[in-house]
């Protein structure tokens, strides 16, 4: 629960807190938390950017107050893609609002081992490209552990690492993120709470989270150093922070289920001070969010009807029409069936509401002009190859709108096969050798000495952009669409040459309006992943978002917004607002498409930390897997279905 006292003893402003999160969140979260089981405090906001506020606000908090009070702050800090916002945060106040870090002392919580300060892997770098360059924070009050130091200093620099944290007058707030294993810092399963700062080896799914960081799961370092868990304790207070949907189940592990070496955040819950700030996506799977009904009276909404009640037939393994009063009242559900009547009735409400979501080729758009638009060249067929195809069959006006290149997930060798692929032709006289030979040499000689994770020369970033260009339109050509359907948006975002994204600035979103106001389309398709792992999906769903809100307040028309999800995961059945079958044949010709992003076969480049499988298997699997759910909940079977949100305006 919140701890005014300590709130005061930080020099916090709880009040400040209390505003910010109850802009995002009703006052009443938190008990409802404590009454769902939740073993550590936890705050549940709507977006990354809600965290990333209410946790820079707090720290921000906490060092005016111990400026007031003259006393210097200590802060424990965290790499990663989630406090990324939180720094952003952080120089903004910076900035803006005259937050100075004068008096503050920073203690980093982990790095790889081996590294170099200066590599574009290490924390140390990461850290002040972040924060530190662009704060008034003394240098020599900055600490992050050294993974330069020869093997047989490591313990002894780790010793003394945490000699300096006692005599800074140890953590006042420690910022944590969480990794899939539960692991915190570096503390992967198998850390005891009594752990200090100590050299680690990595778990092998930490090191696939990391892969595209490092363009490959065999360049990520073996090893780390880490703080301890007792060196995370021994902090005032602590934070947690976790967003996307891909931390869902593991934020559920942390907070709801017992203390476990196995799974090192659940230490935090014998610490009198720590709090989880996660997003929506990422607290999905907390009971007081998946299933409210056993926490609380709930107000039986439609959704929340359909949504008890798809999970109370799983969870009895009965069809839908045959769940029965009993089924209701042992699972916590009596309410809904005194509300409606009968379970008969709730039955027969939620079946024909399921029912009412499958939408074949007929109820689906036809003569209308249409854009899907694809974070990456390939999204769009992964994601909504079947809708394509009979959006086509509906003669659609379609585009097909490739936001970013995705020119980092092509492999060098792939360079090379297509390089080598033009000197053929040039030895055929088919090109002008003048033309090639230049472009091969420049090509070979920087591939010959590029070390792993090496941003690439401007040539090679454009012969990969172009390789998934000319796949992306094979892959709309096999749905039937004409290669002029594809447009290659290249939004200034992704140009970085490097996984790590700028933030969408007003370039991105002026694109994505531009071609908006061009088309003027009836329906847009747009991403709606929450856990992709770079978050370039998201991104891509903000610049889109941005435009959309530009055009409602210019009174301008806007379209109709379906979300898709394919690639990471999928809606599932009681979420989706549309259901739509495929044939074997649809199926068959979507994967068809996929296939034609030959770059992203066999071994896609980031394939993400927990599942081994190529891209059209997940696709396969979870397309005859949504119609496999809505033959077990008793409507009808069909081969496989893709799923759809229609976004709130
Ligand atoms: C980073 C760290 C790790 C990360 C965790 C989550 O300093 O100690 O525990 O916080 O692996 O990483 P992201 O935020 O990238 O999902």
């Amino acid at each position: 629960m919140a701890d005014p006292a300590a709130d005061a003893r930080n020099g916090a402003t709880a009040g400040e807190e209390a505003r910010d999160r109850s802009a995002v969140r009703g006052p009443l979260a938190l008990e409802r938390g404590e009454r769902a089981g939740e073993r550590i405090r936890t705050v549940v906001v709507d977006d990354h950017d809600d965290v990333a506020r209410l946790v820079a606000h707090r720290i921000a908090a906490l060092i005016r107050g111990h400026d007031a009070a003259g006393r210097p702050t200590v802060l424990g800090l965290a790499t990663g893609s989630t406090p990324l916002g939180v720094y952003r945060e952080l120089v903004r106040l910076h900035r803006e609002e005259a937050l100075s870090f004068a008096n503050v002392t920073a203690f980093n919580l982990d790095e790889y081992y081996p590294m170099a300060a200066d590599s574009i892997h290490a924390y140390h770098r990461f850290m002040w490209e972040h924060l530190f360059s662009h704060v008034d924070i003394a240098a020599e009050r900055v600490h992050v552990p050294d993974g330069s130091v020869p093997e047989d200093g490591v313990e002894a620099m780790a010793a003394a690492y945490e000699r300096a944290i006692v005599d800074a007058g140890g953590i006042d707030f420690q910022i944590l993120g969480i990794g899939m294993t539960g692991h915190i810092g570096f503390n992967e399963p198998g850390s005891g709470a009594d752990s200090r700062t100590r050299m680690v080896i990595l778990d092998r799914v930490t090191r696939r989270a990391a892969a595209a960081d490092f363009f490959g799961e065999d360049n990520v370092p073996r090893r780390a150093v880490t703080m301890g868990i007792a060196t995370i304790l021994a902090a005032r207070e602590i934070a947690l922070l976790a967003t996307g949907e891909h931390k869902a189940a593991i934020v559920r592990r942390a907070v709801e289920g017992p203390v476990d070496l196995e799974v090192a955040a659940t230490f935090l819950q014998r610490h009198p001070n720590a709090t989880v700030y996660a997003d929506r996506a990422a607290a999905s799977a907390l009971t007081r969010v998946a299933t409210p009904w056993l926490v609380e009276p709930v107000q039986w909404t439609p959704a929340l009807t359909v949504r008890a009640v798809v999970w109370l037939s799983r969870r009895v393994s009965r069809a839908i029409l045959k769940l029965t009063q009993q089924d209701y009242a042992e699972h916590g559900l009596s309410s809904l069936v005194a509300l409606h009547g009968s379970p008969g009735a709730v039955n027969g409400l939620v079946f024909n509401a399921l029912g009412a979501k499958i939408r074949g080729r007929s109820k689906l758009p036809a003569g209308q002009r249409v854009i899907c638009f694809s974070p990456h060249p390939d999204d769009d067929v992964i994601s909504m190859g079947g809708m394509l195809g009979k959006l086509v069959e509906n003669r659609n006006a379609i585009v097909v709108a490739y936001m970013t290149s995705g020119n980092i997930a092509v492999f060098d060798h792939d360079v090379r096969r297509y390089v080598d692929f033009l000197e053929r032709l040039a030895r055929e006289g088919m090109v002008d050798p003048a033309h090639i030979a230049p472009l091969a040499g420049k090509v070979y000689r920087f591939l010959d000495t590029k070390r792993p994770g090496d941003v690439d020369i401007p040539e090679v970033q454009e012969i990969k952009r172009l390789i998934r260009e000319a796949e992306a339109v094979a892959g709309i050509e096999t749905l039937g669409l004409p290669p002029s359907a594809a447009r290659f948006l290249r939004l200034p975002f992704y140009q970085t040459g490097m996984v790590r994204k700028n933030p969408i600035g007003p370039e991105d979103v002026a694109i994505v309006r531009a071609l908006l106001e061009e088309w003027s389309p009836g329906y847009i398709f747009v991403a709606g992943d929450l856990s992709d792992p770079h978050g370039t999906h998201r991104m891509a769903k903000e610049a889109i978002d941005a435009a959309l809100a530009e055009l409602r307040a210019a009174g301008r028309p806007v379209p109709e917004v379906w979300l898709y999800r394919g690639a990471w995961q999928e809606w599932p059945v009681d979420e989706a607002t549309w259901l739509v079958p495929l044939s074997q044949e649809e199926l068959r010709r979507k994967i068809q498409a996929i296939f034609k992003h030959q770059s992203q076969k066999d071994s896609a480049p980031f394939p993400g930390p927990t599942d081994d499988r190529e891209f059209w298997q997940r696709v396969e699997a979870r397309n005859t897997g949504t119609a496999d759910e809505l033959n077990r909940l008793g409507l009808a079977e069909y081969f496989a279905m893709e799923a759809y949100v229609v976004a709130q305006a």
